[in-house]
């Protein structure tokens, strides 16, 4: 008998499927920056060929906390005096005082009971969400379809049946409710702040729907912490819902310019997810350190309505600037601005054009993050970008598309 030598590899498969992503445009690249202390939002691109200053459009440190000099020093401070790595996952040694002060400030941000940290809002979605479902007999997930990769994963992990509402559809979710047994353990998920469109939940008409078909709802305010409310505590705060919303999800990576996630909810709902909820007890925990900043940068945001208010200012600069030059975007009630392009090729064209040509950064937004026909720029301002950049910004964009 001949020995049979397959010809393909397994290198080889995983080139062809990336020459195939590649090939549809949809590769993603990464580009290495140096990021300012000093000059947030801009960085500098090295290459061999020296340095060049450029101005980020995408960075959802919307409020420049990253680079806050208190925060900074609250960082710095706690690292000095209690090392880097916190050593252990929470319940081996991993829980220092700094975790519970700043479980404690994140609580009170949302007027909830308590919170609960982990190493990102990634995995507080993938974990609370499975955690939470599978707590229950035959649970049925309701998710609206615009909902993050990270919750997605959560409904994935738990298993559990799952119906899948219309984009802010309170008709459709409502069907889906109403032809559910009244009995049957249900979970509402969705967003304040939808990441991509930028639309905004109505989530007093989900609360109602919940309270009027027996549902449990979980929110992510990922991009709504820090700049919606009059203290930050999200557009949960600002639709006066916080004591309506069962679970709130958020992130110290974007406005509160950290890294991190959590759940804040009541007391038994926050000690089952931390008592079942693997991605919360099988990992190291937070540095110490970086508490520390982001209790300070919390601290800070809750304080400043006036940067929350720059900011917006900014969005409405922004958005002014792209009308005058007759640029067309999207328009939504939130401060994500995206031209669609509706091409993943032509989106790389200009995003290409606009960082060789005019020092401005941004990155093509294509498929599986958005839809196919939809890819095209999301365009993030932060409250330290200067009116002269916007305006820098919308002339370029003028020239390319
Ligand atoms: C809507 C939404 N939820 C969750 C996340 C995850 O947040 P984190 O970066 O803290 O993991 C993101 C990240 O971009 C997001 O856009």
């Amino acid at each position: 008998m001949p020995t049979v030598v397959s010809e393909i590899t397994y290198e080889g498969q995983l080139a062809e499927k990336l020459a195939l992503l590649k090939q549809q445009g949809n590769y993603r690249y990464f580009l290495p920056i140096k990021k300012s202390a000093h000059n947030h939002p801009t960085f500098d691109h090295i290459t061999e060929g020296g340095k060049k200053t450029i101005v980020n459009w995408t960075s959802n440190d919307y409020l420049g906390m990253s680079v806050d000099t208190e925060v900074i020093a609250a960082f710095t401070d706690a690292a000095q005096q209690e090392g880097v790595g916190s050593g252990g996952t929470r319940n081996i040694s991993g829980t220092t005082t700094q975790h519970r002060t700043l479980e404690k400030t994140i609580a009170q941000l949302h007027q909830k009971q308590t919170a609960l940290l982990f190493t990102s809002a990634y995995v507080a979605n993938s974990t609370a969400i499975s955690t939470l479902a599978r707590a229950f007999p035959n649970t049925l997930i309701l998710s609206d379809e615009e909902n993050h990769a990270s919750m997605i994963e959560g409904v994935k992990l738990s298993r559990c049946e799952k119906r899948i509402f219309r984009h802010n559809d309170m008709a459709h979710l409502e069907f889906l409710l109403a032809n559910t047994d009244f009995d049957r353990p249900k979970i509402i998920l969705f967003e304040s702040v939808y990441s991509m469109s930028g639309s905004i939940a109505p989530i007093e008409s989900i609360c109602e729907l919940a309270k009027k078909y027996n549902a449990l709802t979980y929110i992510d305010e990922v991009h709504g912490v820090g700049m919606y409310g009059a203290h930050g505590e999200g557009v949960t705060g600002e639709q006066n819902c916080l004591d309506k919303v069962d679970v709130i999800n958020g992130t110290l990576a974007k406005s509160f310019g950290c890294v991190g996630g959590y759940v804040a909810a009541n007391e038994t709902i926050v000690d089952y997810i931390r008592s079942f909820g693997e991605g919360f007890i099988f990992t190291s925990s937070l540095p110490p350190a970086l508490c520390a900043a982001a209790t300070k940068s919390i601290e800070k945001v809750v304080e400043n309505d006036r940067l929350r208010q720059h900011f917006h200012q900014n969005v409405k600069i922004l958005r002014g600037s792209l009308l005058a030059e007759n640029i067309a975007f999207e328009e939504n009630a939130s401060h994500i601005t995206r031209i669609i392009i509706g091409d993943s090729k032509k989106t790389k064209e200009v995003t290409d054009r606009l960082f060789h040509d005019f020092g401005i950064y941004l990155q093509p937004i294509n498929y599986p993050t958005v839809p196919k026909g939809r890819e095209g720029l999301r365009i993030v301002v932060t409250a330290r970008h200067t009116s002269a950049q916007i305006e820098h910004l919308a002339k370029a964009l003028k020239r390319v598309l």
